[in-house]
């Protein structure tokens, strides 16, 4: 075939750049930006987007969009068939290692998997699924992980009293990632994550920055004498006894855990949030928090978190590069294209799903989730990602802490608290950086 899919007009264009990819990027794609966020909220950026991609799909139909970018092949994927085919088919076809991620995370982090082409990137893929032992809902650390998340969010409540917003949960919240990740021993090293959240905030701009060679090294040298440690019942104790291919480099796989990490701390608030505003599932959830012994699986919770992340993905935007000419129904497409799926756009499709702007935790219970090929909040296929038991047994079991011997409201953002709980249609956007609650004991 030797026809292309009917590209996008050059205003098409502009407005996918305008309403999709701008505020996706102005928001911090490495580094959320607490300011952007909260002024998206207030302005309802990403709900034009949704709009924009389903008036896109009935005007070119549902083969991939080519994008009017100068020397470069972008194409929009508006198909939901077509988010399975381009994830499953990783990482050829389809490589996650797009030229956007590795200008972005080479500022930190340069040997991770995500940016890794050829054959590297198979041991390095496989060094991460067994320590972060991605197909188990309970990790070997889980025990200690428990502890760490059940001392910290005691210690959370009994110093914010009747109040809790963003930024005491968010120190907490890294105590109990430096103890999971790195051990009791980094609790209070607030230097190493700080040093990454700078690398991230100059990730953000990619190329557009020169590399802070220096911090990079620091970062380095810190995280590496944690590591040295090995702390038992942590991911440190886990990446020395995992056996590494030569070229792996397993030190340096931990940066992504750690920033990842940050998106569980979002999740877990504002799964809070909607706990706070939605009370028929906030009794599901108390029930399972309250039978909770030791690390459990907590099935409800877990589903709450998913439907959060459902709701507001953490990586709105997920890329795959063509390593060759690729087929389509109306035509092909060149190597080196850039397959832009838009997650919010699938996640919130209300032509395809009842429950698209509804939290329904159930739909992640009964299978209706796991039926839709687009509702990928942690992506599919062999890029899927591997830390997600981790993240939902970290954010559920946080949450079983939380509401064990306490109720939240919600009492900002404004706006927001009145729009939860209103059984109006949920906002497309939900600004973890503003959420306050007040908290009482029952
Ligand atoms: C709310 C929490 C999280 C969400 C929503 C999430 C989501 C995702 C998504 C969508 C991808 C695919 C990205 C792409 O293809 O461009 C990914 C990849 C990845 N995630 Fe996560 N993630 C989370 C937490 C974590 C945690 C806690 C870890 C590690 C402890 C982790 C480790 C990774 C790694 C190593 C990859 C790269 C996989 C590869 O390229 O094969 N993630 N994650």
């Amino acid at each position: 075939m030797s026809s292309t899919p009917r590209p996008a007009t050059r205003t098409d264009t502009a407005r996918v750049l305008g309403q999709v990819v701008l505020p996706t990027l102005a928001g911090g794609v490495l580094k959320r930006r607490p300011k952007v966020m909260a002024l998206a909220g207030r302005l309802r950026l990403d709900r034009p987007a949704v709009r924009l991609l389903r008036r896109l799909r009935s005007r070119y139909g549902p083969d991939p969009v080519p994008l009017r970018i100068p020397r470069r092949s972008f194409a929009l994927v508006l198909d939901a068939g077509d988010v399975e085919r381009v994830l499953d088919r990783t990482p050829a076809p389809f490589a996650p290692a797009t030229r956007e991620k590795s200008a972005a995370l080479s500022h930190f982090q340069p040997h991770a998997v995500l940016t890794t082409r050829g054959s590297e990137r198979r041991p390095r893929r496989r060094f991460n699924e067994d320590a972060l032992e991605w197909n188990h809902p309970l990790h070997a650390v889980a025990g200690a992980a428990d502890t760490a998340v059940r001392e910290e969010t005691a210690r959370l409540l009994a110093e914010t009293g009747d109040r809790l917003d963003w930024p005491a949960f968010n120190r907490a919240w890294w105590r109990i990632v430096r103890r999971i990740v790195l051990g009791d021993g980094a609790r209070d090293d607030d230097e190493v994550t700080d040093a990454l959240a700078t690398l991230r905030y100059h990730g953000n701009w990619a190329y557009l920055r020169p590399k802070d060679r220096g911090l990079r090294e620091r970062f380095r040298r810190t995280l590496a004498r944690h590591l040295d440690r090995a702390e038992r019942g942590s991911l440190a104790g886990a990446v020395a006894d995992t056996p590494a291919e030569p070229g792996v480099d397993p030190y340096g796989q931990v940066p992504h855990w750690l920033f990842a990490f940050d998106a569980v701390g979002m999740v877990t608030l504002r799964t809070l949030a909607l706990l706070a505003t939605h009370p028929v599932q906030a009794a599901s959830a108390r029930a399972e928090a309250g039978d909770a012994m030791g690390p459990s699986q907590l099935p409800y919770l877990r589903a709450c978190v998913l439907e959060s992340v459902r709701l507001w993905p953490t990586t709105p935007i997920v890329l795959r590069e063509s390593t060759e000419t690729t087929e389509w129904r109306t035509g092909n497409l060149p190597p080196e294209t850039t397959f832009v799926v838009f997650s919010p756009f699938f996640h919130r499709d209300r032509e395809r799903l009842p429950f698209a702007d509804r939290f329904d935790p159930d739909v992640w219970l009964d299978g209706r989730a796991q039926q839709d090929p687009a509702l990928v909040p942690f992506s599919e296929g062999p890029g899927e990602c591997p830390g997600q038991n981790l993240a939902l047994f970290t954010a559920s079991t946080m949450l079983a802490a939380l509401l064990a011997d306490r109720d939240y409201r919600l009492l900002a953002p404004r706006t927001t608290a009145r729009r939860l709980g209103s059984g109006r249609r949920l906002p497309a956007t939900l600004d973890n950086f503003g959420l306050r609650f007040a908290v009482t004991k029952p």
